[in-house]
Order: structure tokens, then sequence, then C-alpha cells
């Protein structure tokens, strides 16, 4: 018997009734730190790019799907993506309303990200997203994992991202499932989607710097401690970054699965019940 093509061990749930409301949320909203705030608002800048493409590649390969579970489970996970950038773009908005020039920055990214899916072919754009969607996960699982990572954020702006993250982690088999079952699982393949990994790491870091940069540069209060608590923040303690890198890079393990069995499943309940009612 063939193994199931889909690896996922919850069904994707579609929370469309989530909303959320920025409308008292200061820009600087982590620790009174512009730093590590800019660091979570480029990355919801990001957010509707980045998921603009994986949606993009997504319903690209829908239709060679002959697994239904797997078609549910990549439909659930383009229905989540959408719902994410809606709810980030409210956050956005607010950036924009608060006076911060983020004006024509996701027209740029989507231009980067469609040039690159067009240089490459099928296999290559699926592994771009098994990598980006690996990464954002990595991210995801660094966020729940201590709650000192969210500590002295602003309630609202704290809700959308915990909320994203969990979601983040219920879908993050979907791509590389796709890919093994259109494309299969050999050497050759892992060095594809080895390829990939560097390709989605660098677009994705080198926007997240310059974006954090360019809302920085409009930030008056932004000082050397300032810098200094957002380094140790990422390196030390609680040490995000740290954190972030560990899950990343088990992309390379041999026998890399996405799916990780340790705790996930626990990361996303809690998360998402304490943020009840949703659902
Ligand atoms: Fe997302
Ligand atoms: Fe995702």
């Amino acid at each position: 018997m063939m193994a199931p093509a889909s690896t996922t061990p919850v069904n994707i749930e579609i929370r469309r009734n989530i909303r959320f409301d920025f409308g008292n949320s200061p820009a600087v909203h982590h620790r009174g730190n512009a730093y590590l705030s800019h660091f979570w608002n480029a990355l919801s800048v990001m957010a509707p790019s980045t998921e603009r493409i994986l949606m993009a590649v997504a319903r690209d390969v829908r239709d060679d799907i002959r697994d239904e579970r797997l078609l549910i489970d990549l439909k659930a996970l383009v229905a989540q993506e959408a719902l994410h950038t809606r709810e980030h773009r409210r956050l956005n908005t607010r950036l924009a309303e608060l006076g911060y020039d983020i004006e024509g920055v996701n027209a740029e990214l989507d231009q980067m990200f469609d040039d690159y899916v067009a240089r490459v072919d099928k296999p290559a754009a699926v592994a771009l997203m098994i990598a980006g969607e690996h990464v954002i996960y990595a991210m995801s699982r660094a966020l729940l994992e201590d709650p000192r990572m969210t500590e002295g954020m602003d309630a609202e702006v704290k809700s959308l991202f915990l909320w994203h993250a969990a979601e983040e982690m219920e879908h993050q088999s979907v791509a590389h499932d796709v890919y093994v079952h259109l494309f299969g699982d050999g050497p050759s393949h892992r060095l594809v989607r080895a390829r990939a990994f560097a390709d989605a790491g660098r677009l994705l870091l080198g926007s997240l710097a310059s974006i954090m940069k360019r809302l920085l540069a409009s930030e008056p209060e932004r000082t050397t401690a300032q810098r200094l608590e957002f380094v140790r923040f990422m390196a030390i303690s609680p040490g995000y970054g740290r954190q972030f890198g560990r899950q990343a890079l088990r992309y390379f393990q041999p026998g890399f699965a996405p799916w990780n069995d340790t705790g996930d499943l626990e990361l996303i309940r809690q998360t998402l019940g304490a943020m009840s009612p949703i659902g």
C-alpha cells in the first residue's frame, strides 16, 4: 500500500471570524523598543507578499494533485494564508496611518518573488514554498515555545502574531507533502530543496533587514540602549534568533520531515485555546 500523501496530523482549520483591531496599538509596541517593534512590523509588512507568492505556487500545482486529503490540506493552507494577509494588512494600514513610509514595499516584494518563480521550474517553485514555509515555521515555533518572546508586547499585536504562528505550525507539512507527492524524494530532489532554502533565506532575510531599516529611518525615538537590548533579545536572552536558527536548521537533518513531534500539537492547542473565542 502507498504511504498516505498527507503527513499533517491535524485537520487544518479555517478560522474565518478572527479579526483584530489595532486602533489603539502604537507602532513601537514591544517593550518600548523601536528595534524590536520594527522587527515584528517588518515581518507584518512582508506578510501579504510572502503569502501571495505561496498561494500562487499552491494554486499553480493544485490541479496536479491526485490525493483527496492532500488537496484538502492545500486548500486549507491557502485559506489560512488569505486570512493572515487580511489581518496583517490591518496592522500595516495602522503603521501607514501613524506616518511610517511603507508605500510601494509590497509591489517591490511581489515583483521580486514573481521574477524568482518565473525563472525556475515547477519543482523549484514548490521547493521555494517548502523552504519559505519552514523558515516561517521556525519563526513561529521560536515565538510560541517561550512566553518571554512576547512579554511586554501590545496585547492586540501579540494576539496577531500568536494566532498567525499557531496556524503556520498547523500547516507546516503541506508544501513538503505536495512536493513529495508530485515530484518524489530522492537525493536529486533534496539538492533542489537545499538550493531553495538558500534562496528563500536570502530573499526573506534580505527583505526583512531592508524593511526594518526603512521603518527605523522614520522612527524618532531610537537609542543605542534599545539596539543593544535588541541584539541581546535575539542572541542571548530569551534568544529569539538563536531558537529560530536551531529550528530552521532541522531542514538539513537527514530524512527531514517538517512535522515536528516535539510539542507542536500541544503548543498549537495551548495558543489557540488561550485566545478563544476564535474558531
Ligand atoms: Fe501565514
Ligand atoms: Fe504558511
